[in-house]
């Protein structure tokens, strides 16, 4: 049997187990807290919306965004915010969520940024840890699953396709999507893979 081009790697029920478990020791962590969970754009827009209702906490959101020059981004690590914060971070327990920590010099970059802004604590929660191509090693503290595969849905895209699956698939057959970035499109109607 040929290999599927994509196929489910975290179904939705998994993703919901796993969501309501970090909640579960995030509320622990941060009994009688307020936090304020930062949401890096825009991947772990999915995964914010589905922690914060697990998370029965008090607590702020806010966002930001970033952006990172291709060239020098491999070797060095250049990223730059493009879109602030607006809550002040002084005193605050902050949560830093992503989507995924892949080179993890983005997450490397926003800790060193944050943490000048006088937080309490910044504690990081991906729901993807990535370890493979790791080049930076910051600290993550929560983290809903790890793989080394490329994972597109549930906040993940693919040339901006495939944020709004439900589940996470894994992509076999980079070099088939890139030529055809729609391929997967079966996905959207119940299909367990392409
Ligand atoms: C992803 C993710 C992280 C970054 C991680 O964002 O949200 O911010 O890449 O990669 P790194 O560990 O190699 O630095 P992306 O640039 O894909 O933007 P998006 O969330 O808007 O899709």
């Amino acid at each position: 049997m040929p290999v599927a081009i994509a196929e489910i790697a975290f179904s939705q029920e998994q993703i919901s187990r796993r969501v309501r478990q970090l909640a579960k020791v995030i509320r622990s962590d941060l009994a009688g807290r307020r936090p304020l969970l930062v949401s890096v754009l825009q991947g772990s827009v999915v995964f914010l919306a589905d922690l914060v209702r697990a998370l029965e906490l008090d607590c702020d959101i806010d966002f930001l965004s970033v952006s990172s020059y291709p060239g020098e981004y491999q070797t060095g690590g250049v990223v730059r915010i493009i879109k602030d914060l607006e809550i002040v971070l002084e005193d605050r327990h902050v949560v830093l969520i992503e989507d995924i920590v892949d080179t993890g010099l983005t997450l490397a970059f926003l800790l060193k940024t944050l943490k000048a802004r006088d937080p309490k604590e910044i504690k990081v929660c991906t729901l993807v840890d990535k370890p493979v191509r790791r080049i930076a090693q910051p600290p993550i503290d929560y983290i809903g699953f790890q793989s080394d595969r490329f994972l597109i849905g549930y906040g993940l895209d693919f040339q901006g396709l495939y944020r709004n699956l439900p589940y996470l698939a894994a992509v076999n057959d980079v070099p088939a999507l890139a030529a055809e970035p729609r391929l997967l499109e079966p996905l959207f109607s119940g299909v367990e893979q392409v």
